[in-house]
């Protein structure tokens, strides 16, 4: 047995096990380092900027195809969203879909591979109006997605809505062999295709 300053008697194995100074400082160490980082997380918004990301979409009905059109303010705020997550992942220089200005459109994408009452977005492409023709500026699909021919659906459907579009370039690899095994018009096009079949 031994008498703590409180005057408490505490059983020696437990008086043994009472975490010595340097485990004591090394957790404050460590604290002091998780409050940092914790800090530094902050930076990267809620939800962080490095997800990736699908949006449920509880106001909407679901689609009888696979487009969603984004009627509301809210759902326009979502495409511009997906827009976000397409300029992440390529790096292409361009500008964000402004949920508020009607000169830019787009369309959202339902999920196949998660189903619901209500739709879960899991991709986006945005359009806009030139003179008489409309432009696809860009397209997105969630990586759980691709692959599975959700964007060849999209497509189909969108050249219902919008006729036959043009696609605003540069194109991925990925869009390349779309565009090349669809035989796509060359003038609905402003750059070459990409000649890798890797994005
Ligand atoms: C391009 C993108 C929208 C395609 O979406 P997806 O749902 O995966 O496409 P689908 O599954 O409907 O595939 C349709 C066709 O596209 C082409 N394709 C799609 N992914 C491909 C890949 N990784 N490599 C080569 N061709 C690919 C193929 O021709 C495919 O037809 P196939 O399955 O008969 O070979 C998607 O890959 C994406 O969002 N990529 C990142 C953003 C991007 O590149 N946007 C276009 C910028 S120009």
């Amino acid at each position: 047995m031994q008498v703590a300053s409180d005057g408490v008697t505490v059983p020696t194995s437990f008086a043994m096990a009472r975490p010595h100074d340097a485990e004591m400082q090394y957790t404050s160490v460590m604290d002091d380092l998780l409050d940092g980082r914790r800090q530094e997380l902050t930076h990267f918004g809620e939800p962080a900027r490095f997800d990736i990301r699908m949006f449920p979409l509880l106001t909407a009905e679901c689609p009888s195809g696979v487009l969603i059109d984004p009627n509301t303010y809210a759902l326009r705020q979502v495409v511009a969203e997906i827009g976000l997550q397409f300029k992440r992942e390529t790096r292409y220089d361009l500008g964000p879909f402004d949920p508020s200005n009607p000169d830019y459109q787009g369309v959202l994408i339902n999920s196949e591979r998660f189903s619901a009452t209500f739709p879960i977005a899991a991709g986006a492409a945005g359009f806009s109006r030139e003179d008489d023709t409309w432009w696809m500026d860009w397209v997105w699909v969630h990586p759980y997605e691709r692959g599975t021919g959700l964007f060849r659906q999209a497509w189909n459907e969108m050249e219902q809505l919008y006729g036959l579009f043009h696609i605003d370039g540069p194109y991925s690899a990925s869009m390349s062999t779309f565009l090349r095994a669809r035989q796509i018009d060359p003038n609905r096009l402003n750059h070459p295709l990409h000649d890798d079949r890797r994005d």
